[in-house]
């Protein structure tokens, strides 16, 4: 039977934690009720940023790695279960995304691999669980990325009003949400993962809580000139990106013959993020609301950055909408799994350039 509550999982690529969420069906649209978002384990992440780096790892580590993430991702659901005082079968179906370990839409054979075994979770919570989501847009030629604008859509999109969602999570993505319902979307590029692996490897620290270290610097022009030269920022729509690309191997060497300090290229890569973000919202909208979630709008200093480029544009995070900027993601694969258990496509063609609207998620009963 299809019921009332859905919990959806999702780590994204910045490996700072495992986001969790009960989300209750409502007349107004999916709503949380319950999230948790428990740290990843030190050992744990460093596994997935050396298999997510590497491009190359063995078997064994492979498997080991998906079956601990599938715990973890487990671990925190019994957690969530209990922190709500709910009972698992109260739950119709837990949505879990995994770790994306490598996404590689324009290969010659396109693919993208997440990990954390999904039997593992329905057994051990004892709720069905569906997963890979994004493999059936891909063989139908899409990119299988973003998957967030058809949920933003769903559930924020208003009649007459042009919105933009804007996600800055490791990667940043764009939901332009037309007065007429439309819906276009992309990855813009990076979000916070280039400053998080600067910071990291200046300072040790996963992340620039407040943007404190960039905030000590100033952009440097010459350097973000040469970052903003990418072929990415030109390709048309459809495109998604990821670690693979957007990671420290693709920095340093740009680093080269620039004459910067650590917390000018801290600043200067802000900068970056907030440019490239804002520059394709103008492209597409020329006013309205921009909703910010994920970390990103936990940083004062995007957001006040993306303010000041977005000048016919409000800025301000999803509590606008009364929704907690950091749980958007994990809802929307509670969304999935709804829509998965109700065997509806998902509207996306616009958006990952498939040939037809398909119907994501595989489902694993335990
Ligand atoms: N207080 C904060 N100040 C600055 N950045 C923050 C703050 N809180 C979170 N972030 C950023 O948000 C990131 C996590 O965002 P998230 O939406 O979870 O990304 P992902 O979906 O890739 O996991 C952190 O790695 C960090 O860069
Ligand atoms: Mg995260």
């Amino acid at each position: 039977m299809i019921g009332n509550y859905y919990i959806g999982i999702m780590s994204g690529t910045s490996l700072d934690a495992i986001d969790v969420v009960i989300a209750q069906r409502t007349e107004q649209g999916l709503q949380q009720i319950a999230g948790l978002a428990p740290t990843l384990p030190e050992q744990l992440r460093a596994q997935l940023l050396t298999i997510c780096s590497n491009k190359a790892t063995d078997l064994q580590t492979l498997g080991e790695v998906d079956h601990l993430f599938a715990l973890t991702c487990a671990d925190a659901v019994n957690q969530l279960l209990h922190k709500a005082g709910m009972q698992a079968s109260q739950i119709s179906a837990v949505g879990s995304h995994g770790q994306t370990i490598f996404h590689s839409p324009l290969s010659a054979m396109p693919f993208t691999q997440q990990i954390g075994d999904a039997n593992i979770i329905a057994a051990k919570t004892g709720i069905p669980c569906i997963s890979d989501f994004r493999r059936m847009d891909m063989a139908y030629g899409g990119q299988g990325a973003p998957l967030v604008p058809a949920f933003h859509q769903a559930l924020f999109s208003q009649q007459g009003e042009q919105r933009t969602i804007l996600n800055i999570g490791g990667i940043a993505n764009i939901s332009i949400l037309g007065a007429d319902n439309s819906v276009l979307g992309y990855d813009t590029g990076p979000g916070n993962m280039l400053m998080d692996a600067w910071v990291d490897k200046c300072l040790g620290h996963s992340f620039d809580k407040g943007a404190s270290f960039a905030l000590q610097g100033e952009v440097h022009l010459p350097l973000l000139i040469k970052l903003l030269a990418d072929p990415y920022f030109t390709l048309n729509a459809p495109k998604s990106t990821g670690r693979e690309k957007f990671n420290l191997n693709w920095l340093i060497p740009q680093l080269n013959g620039i004459d910067a300090s650590d917390v000018d290229i801290q600043r200067t890569l802000l900068e970056f993020s907030a440019l490239t973000i804002s520059d394709q919202i103008k492209q597409h909208s020329d006013s309205g609301d921009v909703f910010v979630c994920g970390g990103g709008a936990l940083n004062p200093l995007l957001m006040q950055c993306l303010q000041q480029q977005l000048t016919m544009h409000k800025v301000q995070d999803t509590h606008a909408l009364n929704v907690d900027p950091m749980y958007v993601e994990a809802i929307a694969f509670a969304w999935l799994a709804e829509q998965r258990l109700l065997e509806k496509p998902i509207p996306l063609k616009a958006v990952t350039g498939a040939q037809k609207d398909a119907i994501l998620g595989c489902v694993y009963l335990p």
